[in-house]
């Protein structure tokens, strides 16, 4: 079946499901390489972002969907789709893109729980087309760094890792505590949304089933009664508003970050949006009077089946945003901070050190963004080429997350029966 869709010298046809942040930075890769990859059709519910994806691509009214329903009815010449929704809308669409014969460039998480996503990868299987999912650390320079040395074997076997995720204050209070992925029930439980990521990086580095997991964690702090004396229910109005690390007001107006999320309309200016958003919109509130009820806090601890142990620890409290990790083996030990990576092999003077600065705050994660596409197209247009990792891949490293949750809720040690033949790659 895969063969039937090979491209050749042709450029990719891919429609975008979601034409929202990750969408655009995906189809950086369109932009400059245009006879690898087109796009030829997009769903989108926000008439403004549709348009302007649209306008940019020269895509005709009849390519453009409010529904991927209504896409979905016409058979569209195209050989993959996009999905970049957000996580509640992935399941759906995806197995009806499977169905239609489309392969699929998809957003993590791959869906809302465990089921889903074996039903993906079932679909996938069956059906003969390709399910990618954007593990982009796999991708970035300086985790494949990591992975090559692993891999060159010169430090001998991997004991054990610990591995740190600092989410930081602003992406948290701007993701987490007000904004798209506050809620379980819109999203996943945070491992799931940050750091399936992280669990599919160590278990791609450790080459290894898990077999058995611990996790602990809570909202300890983003919660009502931790307001301070003093404090509003939106931050343009509070007493103590310049005093207060989490304001709305320093985060968007002063300091204009995150704002790119803000969708400007005809007519209106950005400070108009951000005065409207203070006011009114959820990216005002303070974070002690928002809905959220994702954790702030959370470490996983798993033995792998060859007694690797890993220690991983979500945390939010930092200033940047930012993964540290520190590998220790039978001849020697790797630490980095994606800014930095220093090798160092034991009874010798051999110290390597990599430096990573001048890209680990450059734009598409550090170029992993175009570099994932590139792979994707490269794997529809060449049958020689193969992805980087598999869906089931993914499924194993979303399963780990979801019973790290059942663990952190019931308090449980829990044992998996999981297959050495993946992650061998
Ligand atoms: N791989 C990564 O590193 C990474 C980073 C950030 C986000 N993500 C994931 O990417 C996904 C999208 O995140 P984002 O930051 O681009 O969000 P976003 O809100 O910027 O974009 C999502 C878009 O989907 C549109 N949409 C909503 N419902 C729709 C529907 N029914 N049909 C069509 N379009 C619809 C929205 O209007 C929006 O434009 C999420 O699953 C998120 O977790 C991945």
């Amino acid at each position: 079946m895969k063969q039937d869709i090979f491209r050749g010298e042709n450029p990719v046809k891919i429609v975008a499901i979601g034409a929202g942040n990750r969408t655009n930075k995906y189809l950086e890769y369109a932009r400059i390489h245009p006879d690898r990859l087109q796009l030829v059709g997009v769903v989108e519910v926000n008439t403004n972002r549709m348009q302007h994806i649209a306008e940019e691509f020269g895509l005709d009214r009849s390519h453009c969907f409010c529904d991927y329903d209504d896409f979905f009815a016409h058979s569209f010449p195209a050989d993959a789709v996009l999905i970049a929704t957000p996580e509640d809308i992935h399941y759906d669409p995806c197995i009806k893109a499977i169905d239609a014969g489309y392969h699929v460039l998809l957003e993590k998480p791959i869906a809302q729980n465990l089921a889903e996503c074996n039903d993906i990868a079932e679909h996938a299987k069956r059906k003969g087309v390709l399910v990618c999912v954007c593990h982009v650390l796999r991708y970035h320079p300086y985790f494949l760094k990591i992975k090559e040395v692993v891999d060159s074997g010169k430090l001998g076997k991997i004991i054990s890792i610990n591995h740190i995720a600092s989410v930081g204050l602003d992406r948290t209070m701007h993701g987490f505590v007000r904004g798209l992925w506050r809620k379980e029930k819109l999203t996943n439980p945070m491992l799931i949304a940050k750091c399936c990521h992280d669990v599919d990086l160590l278990l791609w580095l450790t080459k290894t089933a898990c077999r058995r997991l611990s996790s602990f964690g809570s909202l300890r702090w983003f919660r009502s009664e931790n307001a301070p004396e003093g404090s509003s229910e939106r931050c343009f109005n509070c007493s103590i508003e310049t005093e207060c690390p989490y304001s709305a007001v320093d985060l968007y107006y002063n300091r204009r970050s995150w704002i790119s999320n803000f969708d400007i309309p005809v007519g209106k200016t950005l400070d108009d949006v951000l005065m409207e958003e203070l006011r009114h919109g959820v990216y005002g509130r303070c974070v002690f009077h928002c809905d959220n009820d994702v954790v702030d806090h959370q470490v996983l601890s798993m033995e792998m089946a060859d007694e690797v142990t890993i220690n991983l620890s979500m945390d939010i409290f930092t200033n940047d945003d930012y993964r540290e990790t520190h590998i220790k083996l039978t001849h020697g030990e790797i630490d980095g901070n994606e800014k930095h990576l220093r090798v160092r092999k034991f009874r010798s003077n051999e110290e390597q050190v990599f430096d990573f600065s001048d890209i680990s705050n450059k734009p598409f994660h550090a170029g992993a963004d175009l570099n994932l596409v590139d792979h994707f197209v490269k794997a529809l247009s060449n049958k020689e080429y193969e992805l980087q990792t598999s869906i089931e891949n993914s499924v194993e490293s979303h399963r780990i997350c979801y019973e790290a949750e059942r663990s952190r809720l019931t308090g449980k040690i829990i044992e998996l029966n999981s297959s050495d033949q993946i992650h061998k790659k």
